[in-house]
């Protein structure tokens, strides 16, 4: 064996025979109960504390039954969809704005804030498919001005369309701070939906393509560029006095007049001013507001032009005017 791994012989030690002469005093041995004792209760207290804290925590996280808002965890969710909604905003504005408006009023491109819209019609799976195929995918034009946004053929990402989709979709009882795209100032920003929007029961149903919301040509009701009513019974027979003539323009989506007046029971003329360069407008004549019901349609020109609608007789009554591609643009009509 070799000599290092030999046993070495060591000394057992143990205390000096006095201190095992004195057996277990009575005192040592209450002391050895209190100690023990007390062990208990600090492990029972320690324990307790784990359980108080995996208690607490389970409330903090998951919130407090009866106290709305308390969950840190719905809220760190809440604070993930404003920040997303606040990002589409920003990405919105600077790459959409120009087309639909810094409010989705329209302009080039579609009104996008209409209730009637957000309600159904622009769902998150359907921006997508626009934000994808592109303005194309709307109403089948190849010639479509919007292009394609999503990567890889646009310029925004995955997350970027899924922002985009988050603030367009956003609630109006989502507010956050941006960016004022008119001053450029913080502002509150909110969403244009309302969550609680229900579809008039005399609202028409948003149609797949947005250019079948506008008359199409026609021969009674429609635009004709020539004075002269072509299929409509004649406006002013020979001898009545001259057909009365409206004129209204439009300009920075908002018409020049807001409140008009017109005979009753006479045909009249609208002389309907496009100053949009390249946005369409239109004017439509509904009953009582301009929610009500549609009675006249005039064909939707793009500007800059100028056309004359053929009004039919309207009985006497308020009525309201619109322009279909931009909703917001309205006007009321009395005719007397
Ligand atoms: C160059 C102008 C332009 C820009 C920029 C633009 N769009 Fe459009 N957008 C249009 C036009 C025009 C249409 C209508 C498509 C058609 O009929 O050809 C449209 C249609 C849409 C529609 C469908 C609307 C409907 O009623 O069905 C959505 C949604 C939309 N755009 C979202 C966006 C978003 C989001 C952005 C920014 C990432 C954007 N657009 C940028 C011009 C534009």
């Amino acid at each position: 064996m070799r000599p290092d791994l030999q046993p070495v012989k060591r000394d057992r030690l143990s205390s000096s025979p006095t201190a095992h002469r004195i057996g277990l005093s009575s005192e040592r041995a209450s002391q050895i109960v209190r100690q023990s004792g007390s062990a208990r209760w600090v492990a029972f207290i320690g324990v307790s504390l784990i359980a108080l804290f995996v208690i607490g925590y389970y409330f903090y996280d998951l919130g407090f039954p009866g106290v709305a808002g308390s969950s840190r965890l719905v809220k760190s969710q809440q604070d993930q969809v404003v920040t997303d909604v606040s990002r589409g905003y920003d990405l919105f504005q600077a790459n959409c704005a120009r087309c639909h408006g810094s409010q989705g009023q329209g302009g080039i491109g579609p009104v996008l804030n209409d209730q009637m819209k957000l309600l159904a019609h622009l769902n998150p799976q359907y921006i997508l498919n626009v934000l994808t195929v592109g303005g194309r995918y709307v109403c089948g034009d190849p010639n479509s001005l919007m292009p394609v946004w999503a990567q890889p053929v646009g310029p925004l990402n995955y997350q970027e369309v899924n922002e985009i989709i988050a603030w367009l979709r956003a609630p109006n009882d989502l507010t956050f701070t941006g960016t004022d795209p008119a001053t450029g100032q913080p502002a509150r920003i909110s969403g244009w939906r309302d969550p609680n929007f229900v579809q008039p029961p005399t609202a028409t149903p948003v149609p797949a393509c947005w250019k079948d919301a506008f008359a199409k040509p026609s021969a009674s009701a429609g635009a004709s560029t020539a004075p002269s009513p072509s299929g409509a019974p004649s406006a002013a027979p020979s001898g009545a006095p001259a057909v009365t003539v409206i004129k209204i323009t439009a300009q920075n989506i908002a018409f020049d007049q807001t409140d008009i007046t017109v005979p009753a029971g006479q045909p009249f003329q609208i002389e309907f001013t496009n100053n949009d360069a390249g946005i369409p407008h239109n004017i439509a004549i509904a009953e009582g507001s301009p929610t009500g019901n549609v009675v006249f349609k005039g064909d939707i020109v793009t500007g800059v032009t100028t056309t004359t609608y053929n009004v039919p007789a309207l009985q006497a009554g308020t009525y309201g005017f619109l322009c279909q591609v931009h909703p917001n643009m309205t006007g009321t009509i009395t005719a007397k």
